[in-house]
């Protein structure tokens, strides 16, 4: 009977709180010059990311798009996520869950390079990753690349290796042409926060990007977006979800290159 009570507790206070939140979709990556989004492009390491991490910056961004000031979102995932041999399945997982966040086929891409393999301990060579993405950035005019931080949210070695093969890119780009680079702000401490996260100030105002806090709707997207992922989704996962700070903030820091 506790059990039960602390578990409907632990639902129904976050759900609440999440009533009363202000959502925030409405800010910029502020590239266009003229208040609107530029390309967007999300970078990301394994299929599940997209939803896992990035959620509320991907129902932003569409509901930015309804409204007219967002282009085109475009993301690619480096990797197939074969660590367990599972890729195939979770290339279509990808794929899914992608369509519930509204970016069709022609705008995501998933990459099966033999050096930018899943895997725990690898980390992937810059200058490999800046290669693949180059053609994916040049051909859709891309302004602005979002992706991990230096500790990758969960320190997963892909996940910093974007944020590195994304700066190299960045680097070698002539300036004309050159994105400009987020990437999403670990905060380990308080990563079981849930929508709680919201209410935690950010306390490096020097790194400020965007804030984006998601609305139950657009928490709503993203579960859809996770039960698309059936591979990967155990008990376990599925409530470490629904307590992850991920899921209802995603707070940016532009990297200075
Ligand atoms: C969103 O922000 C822009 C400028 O930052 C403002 O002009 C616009 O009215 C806002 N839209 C909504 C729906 O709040
Ligand atoms: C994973 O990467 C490590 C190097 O960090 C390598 O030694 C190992 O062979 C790789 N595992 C697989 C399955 O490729
Ligand atoms: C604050 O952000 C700036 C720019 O991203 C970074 O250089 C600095 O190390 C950060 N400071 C802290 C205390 O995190």
């Amino acid at each position: 009977m506790a059990v039960v009570s602390t578990l409907w507790i632990l639902l129904v206070l976050p759900l609440t709180l999440a009533f009363f939140l202000q959502p925030r979709r409405n800010y910029s990556f502020g590239n266009a010059g003229d208040g609107n989004e530029g390309r967007t492009l999300l970078l990301t390491a394994h299929p599940d990311d997209e939803t896992f991490f990035f959620s509320p910056t991907l129902t932003a961004l569409s509901h930015m798009q309804n409204v007219g000031r967002a282009r085109d979102v475009f993301v690619v995932c480096l990797s197939t996520g074969n660590a367990k041999g599972l890729g195939d399945v979770r290339k279509e997982e990808f794929g899914k869950a992608l369509e519930i966040f509204g970016i069709r086929q022609g705008r995501r891409f998933i990459l099966d390079h033999p050096y930018l393999q899943d895997n725990k301990t690898a980390v992937w060579d810059p200058a490999v990753v800046a290669q693949e993405l180059r053609p994916v950035v040049a051909k859709y005019g891309i302004t602005t690349i979002l992706t991990f931080d230096a500790h990758g949210i969960t320190g997963h070695p892909n996940h910093f290796s974007a944020l590195a093969g994304a700066a190299h890119l960045v680097r070698i780009l002539p300036a004309a042409t050159r994105p400009r680079l987020f990437a999403l702000h670990s905060r380990p401490a308080t990563k079981h926060l849930g929508p709680f996260a919201a209410l935690i100030p950010r306390r490096n105002v020097s790194s400020q990007g965007p804030v984006f806090i998601a609305s139950l709707g657009d928490f709503s997207t993203a579960l859809r977006a996770m039960i698309n992922h059936p591979s990967q989704l155990r008990l376990v996962s599925f409530l470490k979800g629904l307590f992850s700070r991920y899921l209802w903030v995603n707070e940016w820091v532009e990297v200075a290159i």
